[in-house]
């Protein structure tokens, strides 16, 4: 009964694997995008990796999503103030709007650079507007401009994360660590 309930109130092992490999991916994304040279004409190999990991995060969010709706998150402690669940909620659906936009973002910025979106050298993507395209150019500024306001998602995130774990020590930040509730 005591391992029912356990499993009820944590996330499930896919779910916990799919936010870490997310979490991955978004540092090397962030690092790929700022070590390689500014305004290139052409990609180079750092951001030939940044395109290519940058599909990688669609498709993963993709999967994140479509097994949230298989697999629901547990439910919130009772006691959380409302004001509370509603921040919670409000971040983690941003995070997953600005985790999609930004990869047809960064594509759309590609195309208008002129730049072929081939991952990992395994399929050319189709270019989503012409080079120069001032459609383009506009989502190349609204990429930056978001990846910022996405780093400030996360830092919210893990702040709650935080609050939950030191302040409350309600257990919800345990939920989606690789390990039981009761050895923490
Ligand atoms: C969640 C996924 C992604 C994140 C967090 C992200 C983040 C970033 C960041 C922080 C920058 C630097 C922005 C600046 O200097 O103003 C950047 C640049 C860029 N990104 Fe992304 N990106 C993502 C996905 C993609 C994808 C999928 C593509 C294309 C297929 C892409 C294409 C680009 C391009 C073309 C640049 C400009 C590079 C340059 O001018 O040298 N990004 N991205």
């Amino acid at each position: 009964m005591r391992d029912a309930e356990c499993d009820r109130s944590n996330y499930d092992a896919v779910t916990q694997a799919l936010h870490w490999l997310t979490l991955a991916l978004l540092i090397l994304q962030f690092g790929l995008a700022w070590a390689a040279p500014e305004r290139l004409s052409s990609p180079d190999t750092l951001i030939s990796l940044h395109l290519s990991f940058g599909i990688v995060i669609f498709i993963v969010v993709l999967m994140r999503l479509s097994w949230r709706l298989l697999r629901p998150a547990p439910p919130l402690p009772d006691d959380l103030p409302a004001w509370q669940r509603l921040g919670s909620q409000t971040i983690q659906i941003l995070l997953y709007v600005l985790l999609l936009a930004l990869p047809v973002l960064g594509w759309l910025w590609a195309g208008e650079r002129g730049w072929v979106v081939n991952p990992f050298g395994l399929m050319t993507l189709p270019d989503l507007v012409a080079k120069g395209s001032s459609f383009g150019r506009f989502a190349g500024d609204l990429h930056g401009l978001l990846s910022n306001v996405l780093l400030a998602l996360v830092g919210l995130h893990v702040l709650g994360a935080l609050y939950h774990a030191f302040f409350r020590r309600d257990g919800v930040m345990q939920r989606m660590l690789p390990v039981s509730r009761r050895s923490i």
